[in-house]
């Protein structure tokens, strides 16, 4: 639910593209961090005493991995992580999946954990659980921040969600809009144009 109409201010400066983009506040910093723990709780549990294959998906899971490590316990955790293009991405993907990074880590016989901070259309998702399906690890699970369920095209259901958001393209805590916005702390949505 939008409850707050906060838009960004001058600190955040946007590059010429964005000269007249607005963004409103949608998710505190703060949120995100019960929601993060809440997580590492449940993966605790799930993993406990057991060796796990994190992967993560560059760039925007960047710092929702950082923090989520840090409140994982009692897990042998292992971390790799790939980049993936989605071809045509501006705000949307247009079907292609190619790899940018591949992951350096044997994962036969592994549990593996994909942690992504999005999924959309969940195409990337798909298509990189299908690849790591093929190397016959133990156990593969995924987990996303935010979901947007009602944008999938391709059958796609993680098997863990932080948080369920509305039909609104976001900002911040490591997502982007065209490689803007990734350091903010909080989320943003953006409201024009839209
Ligand atoms: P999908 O293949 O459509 O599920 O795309 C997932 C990827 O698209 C995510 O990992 C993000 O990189 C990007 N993406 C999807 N929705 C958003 C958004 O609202 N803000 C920023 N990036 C997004
Ligand atoms: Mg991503």
């Amino acid at each position: 639910m939008i409850n707050e109409e906060v838009v960004m201010n001058d600190i955040y400066k946007f590059p010429s593209d964005f000269v007249s983009a607005q963004f409103v506040k949608y998710i505190e910093q703060s949120e995100i961090e019960n929601i993060t723990k809440s997580l590492a709780a449940t993966l605790n549990e799930r993993y406990k005493g057991e060796e796990l294959v994190i992967i993560g998906a560059l760039k925007g899971s960047l710092l929702f991995l950082s923090d989520l490590l840090k409140h994982l316990q009692n897990i042998k955790v292992y971390v790799d992580f790939v980049h993936l293009n989605s071809v045509g991405r501006d705000k949307e993907s247009h079907g292609t999946i190619t790899l940018n990074k591949d992951i350096k880590t044997n994962v036969m016989g592994k549990n593996v954990l994909i942690v992504e901070e999005i999924v959309d259309t969940g195409r990337a998702l798909h298509f990189l659980k299908s690849r790591i399906q093929q190397s016959s690890p133990r156990s593969v699970e995924l987990l996303t921040l935010f979901d947007k369920p009602y944008k999938r095209v391709v059958p796609l259901k993680p098997d863990y969600i932080g948080k369920q958001i509305d039909d609104q393209f976001i900002i911040g805590y490591g997502l982007d809009l065209e490689e803007y916005g990734r350091n903010i702390s909080d989320i943003y949505y953006l409201k024009y144009p839209n």
